[in-house]
C-alpha cells in the first residue's frame, strides 16, 4: 500500500513506514500544495500524512473518500472537518501529548519577552538605537507573585500553568469546559468563568482549541475586561483573537503587551503592525519546533498511519470510533 506525505518531516515516519512494508511518497518542495496537487497525489495513495495544516474539508475529503487513514502532523485539527470524515469511515489520527512542554515553553518564552520588550528592545540594537545608559527607559515588569490565567487547561496548558508556578510562584487561575482536578491539586489552580479569568489576571495565556465557540473569543469586548497592565499570550491558534481588537487593546495601553506564536492569517505579512509595536513578541508558529517533539510527532504520526492500514483503531484518534476501512 502507498502513503503520501505532503512535506518532508523528520526520517523516522519514513523509516517506520517502509519498515512496515509500504510505499512513501514525499512532497519535497519548499512551498505549500495546492488543492488540486493534494488531491492527485493522495489519489495514487491509501493514506495521507498531512503535514502543512491543510483544509481537510468535505470537497476534500468526498473527492479522497478512498483514503484508509489520515495521519495529522499536529495535535489540532481544526483545519479537519471531522463530521465528514467519520461519516465517510476515514479515520483521523494527531499527535497529542508530545509537543505539550515545547509548546508550553513557547508561551513561557513569549511571557517573559513580553514583559521586558525584549523583541522590541533587540530591534532597537539593529537600528543602532542603544545611545546611553537610561535608568527610566526600557522598563518592564516582573512577574513574581503574580496570576496566571489559562484558558484552556489541557496538556499544554497544564505545563505552561507548572512553569509559572515553578519560576514565579505565580497564582492559577483557569477557565475549560470542565475542572482540572489534578491541576488543582497539584498547581493549587482555581477554576473561575471566563470574565473572572479576564479580570483577574497579570498574564492571559490561551492554550484552547480553535472552534466555533472560541473562534473571535478575544474581541474588543474581552480585552476591555482585561486588566490594564495584563499581558495577552495566545500559542492556540490565531482564529481565537480578533487582530484588530487586539490591536487597538495595545496602542490604546488597555493591555501591556501581547505574545502571539499564531497568527490569522499564517503566514504574518511582514508590514504587519504588530510586529513593530514596542509591547508585542511574534513567532512564526514555533510552538512544537523542537528536534524532540518534531520526532516524536513523526513517530506518532507513522504509528496512526500503520494502524489505519492494517485496519486497527489508530493509537492517536481524534475520531475514535470511526469503522476503519478493511485493510
Ligand atoms: C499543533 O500541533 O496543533 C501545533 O499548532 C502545530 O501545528
Amino acid at each position: 500500500m502507498n502513503v503520501f506525505i505532503s512535506r518532508v518531516i523528520p526520517g523516522i515516519a519514513l523509516e517506520l513506514l517502509q519498515d512496515a512494508g509500504y510505499r512513501v511518497t514525499q512532497f519535497t518542495e519548499r512551498r505549500n500544495m495546492t488543492r488540486q496537487e493534494l488531491i492527485q497525489a493522495c489519489k495514487q495513495n491509501d493514506a495521507l500524512l498531512s503535514v502543512g495544516h491543510e483544509h481537510l474539508d468535505k470537497e476534500f475529503l468526498e473527492a479522497c473518500s478512498h483514503l484508509k487513514v489520515i495521519a495529522l502532523f499536529s495535535v489540532g485539527f481544526d483545519k479537519v472537518d471531522v463530521a465528514t470524515a467519520t461519516r465517510l469511515g476515514i479515520p483521523i489520527g494527531n499527535t497529542p501529548g508530545v509537543l505539550s512542554a515545547a509548546t508550553a515553553d513557547t508561551a513561557f518564552l513569549l511571557m517573559l519577552a513580553v514583559s521586558r520588550k525584549a523583541f522590541y528592545l533587540h530591534k532597537k540594537i539593529l537600528r543602532g538605537q542603544w545611545n546611553y545608559y537610561d535608568p527610566v527607559a526600557n522598563l518592564g515588569i516582573e512577574l513574581s507573585g503574580k496570576t496566571i490565567g489559562i484558558l484552556g487547561l489541557g496538556k499544554i496548558g497544564y505545563e505552561m500553568a507548572k512553569r509559572c508556578k515553578g519560576a514565579y510562584n505565580m497564582k492559577v487561575i483557569y477557565h475549560n469546559r470542565r475542572p482540572n482536578p489534578t491541576a488543582e491539586a497539584e498547581l493549587d489552580a482555581t477554576y473561575v468563568s471566563f470574565d473572572e479569568l479576564l479580570s483577574q489576571s497579570d498574564v492571559v495565556s490561551v492554550h484552547t482549541a480553535l472552534t466555533p465557540e472560541t473562534k473571535g473569543l478575544f474581541n474588543s469586548s474581552a480585552f476591555d475586561k482585561m486588566r490594564p497592565g495584563a499581558i495577552f499570550i495566545n500559542t492556540a491558534r490565531g482564529g481565537i483573537h480578533d487582530e484588530e481588537a487586539l490591536r487597538e487593546a495595545l496602542e490604546s495601553g488597555k493591555i501591556w503587551g501581547a505574545g502571539l506564536d499564531v497568527t490569522n492569517p499564517e503566514p504574518m505579512s511582514a508590514d504587519n503592525p504588530l510586529l513593530q509595536m514596542p509591547n508585542t513578541a511574534i513567532l512564526p508558529h514555533i510552538g512544537s519546533a523542537t528536534v524532540e517533539s518534531r520526532e516524536a510527532m513523526a513517530r506518532l504520526a507513522a504509528q496512526n498511519i500503520i494502524a489505519g492500514l492494517q485496519g486497527k483503531p489508530l493509537p492517536y484518534p481524534v475520531n475514535p470510533g470511526v469503522m476503519v476501512k478493511k485493510a
